[in-house]
């Protein structure tokens, strides 16, 4: 193969990872450039003229799913969000090193913490057993578990529940779920890096009542948390890691699965989650 062939192979490689991060965050599809206007009169300097071969709008010949990343709060709520300082120390050693569920729930309390407590119609704490061997951690309540107070109740959450029951063979009751925070985000857009705050203590409660033998990450934000930087997920699934000293296996949203329902994908979680499994049971596959 060319130099030039193999760079420009490069380059479509490296597309193809971008863009699959961009589905995976919800986003297919960019506003187009504003037209330029014609230069006034007036104006001192014209704008510059479209640089030619600059990359093509991407336009998805589908409609975009449910929106995922949506305008800031309003002003009000982004400003109750950022006012409060959270003392995590002093709200972790209300639970001490080896909590229960029942006592970070107890703390957690009516919380008020951030801006999500102004749109939410109940906290969504988690769902599962208080000594679950795999614990899920997904990225923040939807409608419907914010209607019903259960993390992934809705179309994702089916799916999820479908993957352990039929395909790892065994109940939704077995595991633990939750969520990085525990209010559904307006709209369902992303949740805010002061809202993460506010809500990572209460997941790390979580994580050390539970005291699970493998976590698994559901997308990106999960896995970005909890690894403490920019994670690539569709690189990095699939590849264990740990988080304070608990194996950690990242894999796809569900939700960018259902948007993405290739039998790539598909296998790719599947083998994520049989892996996760087998590492609790000492049958590992991976
Ligand atoms: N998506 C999530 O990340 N969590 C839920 O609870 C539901 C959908």
């Amino acid at each position: 193969m060319s130099a030039r062939r193999r760079e420009v192979a490069d380059l479509a490689a490296s597309a193809r990872v971008v863009l699959a991060e961009l589905l995976e965050e919800g986003i297919n599809s960019f506003d187009p450039p504003e037209p330029l206007a014609p230069p006034r009169v007036e104006d001192p300097v014209p704008p510059p003229a479209q640089k030619v071969g600059s990359p093509p709008v991407v336009r998805p010949q589908t409609p975009p799913p449910q929106a995922t990343v949506q305008p800031a709060s309003t002003p009000e709520v982004a400003a109750s969000t950022s006012s409060k300082i959270i003392d995590t120390e002093e709200l972790a050693a209300r639970w001490g090193p080896t909590p229960t569920l029942e006592a970070v729930r107890n703390v957690l309390g009516d919380c008020r913490r951030c801006g999500l407590c102004e749109c939410r119609t109940q906290i969504v704490f988690g769902d599962g057993n208080p000594n679950a061997d795999l614990l899920f951690v997904g990225e923040g309540p939807g409608e419907q578990e914010d209607l019903r107070g259960l993390p992934f109740v809705g179309k994702a959450g089916e799916l999820l529940t479908n993957m352990i029951e039929k395909g790892l063979g065994i109940p939704r009751a077995e595991v633990y779920i939750c969520n990085i925070v525990k209010c559904r985000p307006p709209k369902n857009r992303d949740p805010q890096s002061a809202e993460v705050k506010a809500c990572r203590v209460f997941l790390d409660g979580q994580i050390a009542a539970v005291k699970p033998k493998v976590i698994v990450s559901l997308g990106k934000p999960a896995a970005s948390l909890l690894l403490g930087r920019n994670v690539a997920i569709t690189r990095e699934r699939g590849t264990w890691h740990t988080y304070k000293g608990i194996p950690l296996m990242p894999t796809l949203h569900p939700a960018y699965l259902l948007r993405q329902y290739t039998d790539k994908n598909r296998r790719a979680v599947w083998e994520d989650l049989k892996a996760a499994h087998g590492r609790t049971t000492g049958a590992e596959s991976a």
